[in-house]
């Protein structure tokens, strides 16, 4: 088969940056070779569509059975990794992973919340302030504290400090008034659950499979911790991966059941990575799903499938075969 490969290079990406972590949800080079390896492997054809401009070119003149999308799309539009699946989709090109309005839906964080929340998934209290005028507005004072402050479309920590944690009204609101200027969209306080951070992998449709449930635990155990940009461009000296986590069986099952609930609940394609809190109680608070979760070798969904006995390959090849599952017309005989 020919599979056209989207993806967005950080080095790909070039102008003014505003914030130091704009190029954060990137891609590096070798996990676009990581994933044209395990294609080639399996005795496929691999054509390098990149993304922005340069993906309108490409998937215009290279005529491609399915594409392998990874892009996370351009600009800090709430939509943006719906950018490439909604071109494939015009032009009629299969692909893999979610819809654009599943991409679109997810990144917006309240959004996704409120949707979760309808379907009785526990999710932390929030409020959204899209201005100046409504942060003051806000009602700071009745708010729970400590609360985390963070920006309201963005992955991989963009905007997620040590000094996301507000202990106080004061310090909340001039966390967001600072959020709200660097990330130009809209930005969020919401109460801030002190429990384990585990992520649940899942891949697959009909059935779903869980790829594994890993909690991430921080070397230093004094204080809160947050899951930060510091600490996942500093992970190998930060924190241990743990998979499967070590939950009792009651919290762990919930976690499973509460993903894939979370996973259908928002129209969800191939593969998915669900982010929780535990409280000290077990209850798993969503936090948040990545539909278009990292692909590399350090990203969290690949760590949890290597500790469950996972090659890299395989879950390239596994996220592939659930996309050609809903498109059989690719699958040559
Ligand atoms: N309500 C919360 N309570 C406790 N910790 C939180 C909360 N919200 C966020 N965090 C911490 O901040 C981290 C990053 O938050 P979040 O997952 O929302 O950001 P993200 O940018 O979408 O990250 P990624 O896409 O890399 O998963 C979480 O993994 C967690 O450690
Ligand atoms: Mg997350």
């Amino acid at each position: 088969m020919r599979i056209g490969l989207s993806y967005d290079l950080k080095m790909g990406v070039t102008g003014q940056h505003a914030v130091d972590d704009a190029l954060e949800e990137y891609d590096s080079p070798d996990t676009v070779e990581l994933i044209t390896a395990a294609f080639e492997s399996r005795g496929h054809e691999v054509v390098r569509l990149g993304g922005g401009e340069q993906f309108l070119d490409n998937v215009r003149h290279e005529k491609v059975d399915i594409a392998f999308n990874i892009a996370e799309g351009r600009g800090s539009h709430r939509s943006r990794e719906a950018q490439i699946p909604s071109i494939l989709e015009m032009l009629d090109i299969p692909y893999t992973g979610s819809d654009p309005q599943c991409l679109a839906v997810c990144l917006d964080k309240p959004a996704t919340k409120k949707l979760v929340a309808a379907d009785d998934i526990i999710t932390p209290k929030w409020l959204t302030m899209a201005s100046e005028q409504e942060l003051r507005c806000t009602a700071w004072e009745d708010f729970p504290y400590p609360a985390i402050v963070k920006p309201a479309y963005e992955g991989s920590s963009k905007g997620i400090r040590f000094t996301s944690l507000a202990y106080s009204a004061k310090q909340a609101q001039k966390e967001a008034l600072r959020t709200l200027e660097c990330y130009r969209q809209p930005v969020m306080i919401e109460e801030f659950i002190d429990g384990d951070e585990v992520a649940v992998g899942i891949i697959g449709n009909n059935p779903h499979r869980i790829v594994g449930i890993m909690r991430v635990v921080p070397r230093k155990k004094n204080g809160h911790f947050i899951y930060s940009l510091e600490v996942k461009r500093d992970y190998l000296n930060l924190v241990d991966y743990e998979c499967p986590a070590h939950l009792d069986p009651e919290a762990m099952e919930k976690l499973a059941e509460s993903s894939l609930k979370v996973f259908k609940a928002l129209g969800c394609r191939d593969f998915a990575r669900v982010d929780f809190r535990v409280s000290p109680e077990g209850i798993p608070y969503f936090i948040e799903i990545n539909p278009l979760p990292g692909l590399g070798t350090y990203s969290d969904l690949i760590i949890m499938a290597k500790m469950m006995g996972w090659k890299h390959k395989e879950v390239i090849g596994a996220v592939l075969d659930a996309a050609l599952e809903r498109y059989p017309q690719c699958v040559r005989v």
